[in-house]
Parts: structure tokens; C-alpha cells; sequence
């Protein structure tokens, strides 16, 4: 067993074997910012702080696989004001990504990346290209990204392939659509965290969920601390995973 915790808090003892893959649904910006009479877009600026926050604690403690969940295909229907300021916020991350992602850290950014404007879309495919061959750990960034967008993404590919004539019908498997999703490659969310209290998915890596742990935590997103993270992990390892079986 390994020790994890600060000297004078409770010390969470973390199990040995890890989740292959945490996803994040990066929830509560809006809720944190109106508690404090701030507007929305301070909440998704003290959000990306503490994105920043959870990454470092994530390499600390030797996870393989993260996910955030940034910005759905549903979350266009913000004001202009909102998506304008999570767009600038993308801008300013993606400017000092390389001052805070540790080495070896690879950076992958989930979802149709066509929506965005040319100097952002350009960065995250420069990032993903200059990121490509570390492999301690990868970031999974979910950007303009839906569950159902991303099946359907998958579900062309194929048709398309079948049409040509390349594959036929009945070499689609689960393997295959898998191996057409945005993650491919990488393994299905061991564990699914919640802050902010709903208790959804939203959309978020419906596929890749199916057998995950969900954890939910009424804390909202920018006041989710590495500590509440450890304490989601020592929850999951209490999990009993059975996968259908008995
Ligand atoms: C999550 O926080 C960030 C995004 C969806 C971009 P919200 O903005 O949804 O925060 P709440 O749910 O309104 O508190
Ligand atoms: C999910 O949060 C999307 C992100 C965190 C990026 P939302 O705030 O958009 O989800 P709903 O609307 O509460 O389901
Ligand atoms: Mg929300």
C-alpha cells in the first residue's frame, strides 16, 4: 500500500492498483463564480487553475490515463459572452500548455476539432504532434466533444470503408468502433468523477463508460482539491467491479 496525504490532514490511503483511466466532467465554474457574486467567466478561469492543479497531483501520484471533460457540442448553446470567454481561455492555455505540463506527458484533444477558429485548431494539432511520443502519461482533453458526435463519427468511417468495399458488414465489431472513437488506443474510464452535484453523464465518453465507477461529490469543480481526488480513488478501490459476472 502506498501512503499518500498531507501531514496535518487525514491521511487517505491509497490503494496499489490504480484506475487505467479518470475522467473528469469539469463541472460547477458557474456555480462556484455566482456564489461569490462573480461572473461566469471567473469561475471558468479559476476552473483551468485548477485543471492545472489536478494534472500535477495526477503525475504525482502515477496515473496513466486522464480525461477532462472542457467544453460538450451541447455547451455552444451558452451565450456568445460565455463560449467567447471559454474560447479565450482555450487561447491562454494553449500559450502556456508547455510551462506547466510536466514531461513526458502526452496532450490528445477529443472531439471535432473543424468547429474552432484556425489559430486554435492549428495549436491543439501542433500540441497533440509535439506530445506524441510521451508516454508516461496522456492527457485526454474533451473539446467541442459529445458521446453520441463521436459514435456517429465512427459509424462514417465504417460506412465509408464498406461502401468502398474495403470492410464488409459483418467485420464491424466492438473492437472496430472502438478503434474509430476519438480515444482509440487508450483504455475505457475506470472511474467517472462528478463534482457539482448532478449525478449525469452529459454526454461524456458514453462508450468508453460503460462499465465505469461513477463518483459523485456536491464540491464544485475550481474548489475540487487533490485531496478529494485521493479520497474518489480510495472509494473506487472499495469498488467491487464484476463486469457481468458474479
Ligand atoms: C463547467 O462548468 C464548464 C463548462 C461546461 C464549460 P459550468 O459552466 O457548467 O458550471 P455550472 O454547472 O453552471 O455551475
Ligand atoms: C458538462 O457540463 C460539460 C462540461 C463539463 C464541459 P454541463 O454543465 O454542460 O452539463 P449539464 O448541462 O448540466 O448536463
Ligand atoms: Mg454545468
Amino acid at each position: 500500500m502506498a501512503l499518500f496525504g498531507k501531514k496535518d490532514k487525514e491521511e487517505i490511503i491509497l490503494p496499489d492498483k490504480l484506475p487505467d483511466h479518470v475522467g473528469f466532467i469539469m463541472d460547477g465554474n458557474g456555480r462556484w463564480a455566482k456564489k461569490r457574486g462573480l461572473p461566469r467567466s471567473l469561475g471558468h478561469r479559476e476552473g483551468a487553475k485548477n485543471f492545472r492543479t489536478i494534472v500535477r497531483h495526477c503525475k504525482d501520484i502515477g496515473l496513466k490515463t486522464i480525461s477532462f471533460y472542457a467544453f460538450s457540442t451541447e455547451n455552444w448553446k451558452r451565450s456568445a459572452d460565455e463560449v467567447g470567454a471559454l474560447m479565450e481561455l482555450f487561447r491562454d492555455y494553449l500559450a502556456d500548455v508547455r510551462n506547466f505540463l510536466s514531461e513526458n506527458t502526452r496532450m490528445v484533444f477529443l472531439g471535432d476539432k473543424s468547429a474552432f477558429a484556425d489559430d486554435i485548431r492549428e495549436k491543439m494539432e501542433k500540441l497533440e504532434a509535439d506530445s506524441a511520443q510521451y508516454d508516461e502519461m496522456t492527457i485526454l482533453m474533451a473539446v467541442n466533444y459529445g458521446g453520441r458526435d463521436e459514435i456517429t463519427h465512427a459509424a462514417k468511417i465504417l460506412a465509408d470503408k464498406a461502401a468502398k468495399g474495403e470492410i464488409k458488414p459483418e467485420d464491424i465489431t466492438e473492437q472496430s468502433i472502438s478503434d474509430n472513437l476519438y480515444t482509440a488506443g487508450y483504455p475505457d474510464v475506470d472511474l467517472l468523477i462528478r463534482p457539482s452535484g448532478e449525478q449525469r453523464i452529459s454526454n461524456f465518453l458514453i462508450w468508453q463508460c460503460a462499465y465505469a465507477e461513477f463518483y459523485y461529490t456536491d464540491v464544485l469543480w475550481p474548489d475540487f482539491t487533490p485531496d478529494e481526488l485521493d479520497k474518489a480513488l480510495a472509494e473506487y478501490a472499495k469498488r467491487n467491479r464484476r463486469f457481468g459476472g458474479v
